[in-house]
């Protein structure tokens, strides 16, 4: 690869030894991608936050960067921690408490912004069309990369973290135009009402399709791009078109492979996760509840507890709306990364495909798997 001064500077320790580390990787990554250079980044969305997916391993690699030095020379935020941070969290056990306060000190001390969301563009790390960024939350790299256009692959939290340090990115996959485009159309013909049903399209398509989605026959609303980006991104889809709908050109792609997706689909995906049918807990927002969808449930006055997990940023701006002591608003982080199952809670009810696939396999959660009114009863 061909690097300019400051990045040989760089990979020759004048900025550090963590900085040089953090070069070293992105040269690796580059290299193995035929990448010809590293081009500059603003934005990152660091994963690899929360005590209960990086454990000590984790905690030890980013205290001692912290410590050697490394600082962000980016904006960078912050993927969910395992509890809230503005909760007393007793039911948390206090090693993992002690052990996620180290972790967050850590990336503080580096300079990242401890937003702890993975929806970072509803939380004021919103890229615009075109820009070169760098996130690591496969959610939000689908959002960003479809929904507003802006390029990034599907970093690796190692890989997030590296960019944020050097400002730099290797130019290669999707930072290119022609890496863009579809290869495959989707005919969606038991057309989706409503967040769920995204989320089971794309999870369906997710599980089934490898490459770039051109979905035809769909209207989705910003919460329900959410939702289908949350649902692909639990396949490998790192980026989808919606024709006439999404900002990224489709002309110019190849005479593409075209899959329907029927009613038997939908039905088959709701068979997979749907486990057990009166759940300890209700849990929404994965990907973390946007205002609008907090207020949708304001309107549905539940009857029910129901714990709903959102960014702090979001949060701070729905509490006076809450007059329902049934919604918990719980923000900085979510049902599937933090230690539900250390906290007796053994099956949950949600309407999202990713948290029901993670919470199912990560955390042996039993699964309600259905639509809010029905979560609801
Ligand atoms: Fe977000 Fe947690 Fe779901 S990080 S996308 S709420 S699994």
């Amino acid at each position: 690869m061909e690097l300019t001064r400051e990045e040989e500077r760089i990979l020759g320790g004048n900025k550090g030894e963590g900085a040089e580390k953090a070069m070293e990787i992105l040269l690796s990554i580059g290299e193995l991608n035929d990448a010809p250079r590293l081009i500059p980044v603003k934005r990152v969305q660091i994963a690899g936050v929360s005590y209960k997916t990086i454990g000590d391993a984790g905690l030890d690699f980013i205290r001692d960067l912290a410590e050697s030095g490394a600082r962000v020379s980016t904006f960078a935020t912050l993927n969910p921690a395992g509890v809230d941070l503005g909760a007393d969290n007793t039911l948390v056990p206090k090693r993992f408490r002690d052990k996620q306060t180290e972790i967050l000190e850590a990336y503080k001390k580096m300079g990242a912004t401890p937003s702890c969301t993975c929806t970072p563009y509803l939380a004021g790390n919103k890229p615009g069309l075109d820009e070169h960024i760098a996130f690591a939350e496969s959610s939000a790299v689908a959002y960003t990369n479809s929904v507003l256009g802006a390029r990034t692959n599907r970093e690796s939290a190692i890989t997030a973290l590296a960019s944020a340090i050097t400002g730099k990115t290797p130019y290669y996959g999707l930072h290119l135009e022609e890496n863009r485009l579809p290869t495959v159309q989707i005919d969606v013909e038991a057309e989706p009402v409503g967040s769920m049903d995204y989320s089971i399209l794309g999870y369906h398509v997710g599980k089934h399709v490898d490459g770039i989605p051109l979905f035809t026959g769909i209207d989705p609303s910003p919460e329900d791009y959410k939702a289908l980006s949350a649902g692909l991104a639990t396949g490998k889809i790192t980026m989808f078109h919606v024709l006439g709908k999404t900002p990224n050109k489709t002309v110019g792609s190849k005479k593409l492979e075209r899959v329907n997706y029927s009613a038997e689909d939908k039905l088959a995906v709701q068979g997979e996760l749907n486990t057990c049918d009166d759940p300890d807990i209700i849990c929404l927002g994965c990907p973390h509840y946007s205002l609008e969808e907090i207020k949708s449930l304001i309107e549905l006055r539940p009857k029910k507890e129901v714990w709903v997990y959102t960014s702090r940023h979001v949060k701070e701006k729905a509490e006076g709306l809450i007059d329902n002591p049934n919604i918990k608003l719980i923000s900085d982080t979510c049902m599937v990364v933090s230690p539900l199952e250390e906290m007796g809670i053994k099956s949950i009810g949600t309407n999202s495909t990713k948290c029901a696939y993670y919470s199912s396999t990560l955390s042996g959660q039993k699964i309600m798997f259905a639509g809010i009114k029905d979560l609801l009863g």
